[in-house]
């Protein structure tokens, strides 16, 4: 399978976005009308520093993933992924992936240093928090029954600039 390609958000991307999220399953109702609130907000605005950014996948001209990722507010230079979906038949092939090491291009380029991305605990998640951690991502830190009672908020994080995410530069 060839690699998808990358591109930069557009209005048009909307509606498969939004099926995608849908398709994967992995996202109620009320977070699915988040992340799509995410995705107004960066038709709108793509030009203050802490602005909603996305990476769009197109394979043979079809959107079949985004990432969408920002500035962390108060920081000089940690990274949020805010969301990240791959169409279900589509998974599995590279798609995640790629968009992963698009978003830390881009995070190198604006010249952050840390990238994380927040998820859940819960056994459902488990092929998700793998795909973290075969794309170079480590736990760095958990919120015991966060989201739930049994329901973790899991954070990963991955330094752009070489330097170890568990570590502070200090220790
Ligand atoms: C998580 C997600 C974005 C991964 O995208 P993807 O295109 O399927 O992932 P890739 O094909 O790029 O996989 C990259 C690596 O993760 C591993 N991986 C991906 N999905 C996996 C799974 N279900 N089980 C085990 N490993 C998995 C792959 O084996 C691959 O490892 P490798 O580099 O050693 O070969 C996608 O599965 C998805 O959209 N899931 C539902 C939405 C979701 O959970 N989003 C995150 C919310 S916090």
């Amino acid at each position: 399978m060839h690699a998808p390609a990358l591109r930069e958000l557009r209005a048009t991307d909307r509606a498969p976005i939004a099926a995608i999220l849908h398709a994967t399953g992995a996202f109620t109702d009320e977070e699915v009308g988040v992340a799509l609130e995410l995705v107004d907000e960066g038709l709108v605005d793509a030009t203050t520093a802490d602005a909603y950014r996305f990476v769009v996948a197109e394979l043979d001209g079809r959107v079949v993933g985004y990432a969408c990722f920002g500035l962390t507010p108060l920081t000089d230079g940690v990274f949020d992924v805010y969301w990240i979906a791959v169409d279900p038949a589509c998974q599995g092939r590279g798609v995640g992936k790629a968009l992963l090491r698009a978003v830390e291009a881009e995070v190198t380029r604006r010249h952050g240093r840390t990238i994380l991305i927040e998820t859940g605990g819960k056994p459902s998640y488990a092929a998700t928090r793998t795909f973290y951690d075969r794309a170079g991502y480590r736990e760095i830190a958990r919120i015991p029954d966060f989201f739930r009672i049994g329901d973790d908020k899991v954070v990963y994080a991955r330094r752009v600039d070489g330097q170890d995410p568990r570590r502070s530069s200090e220790s």
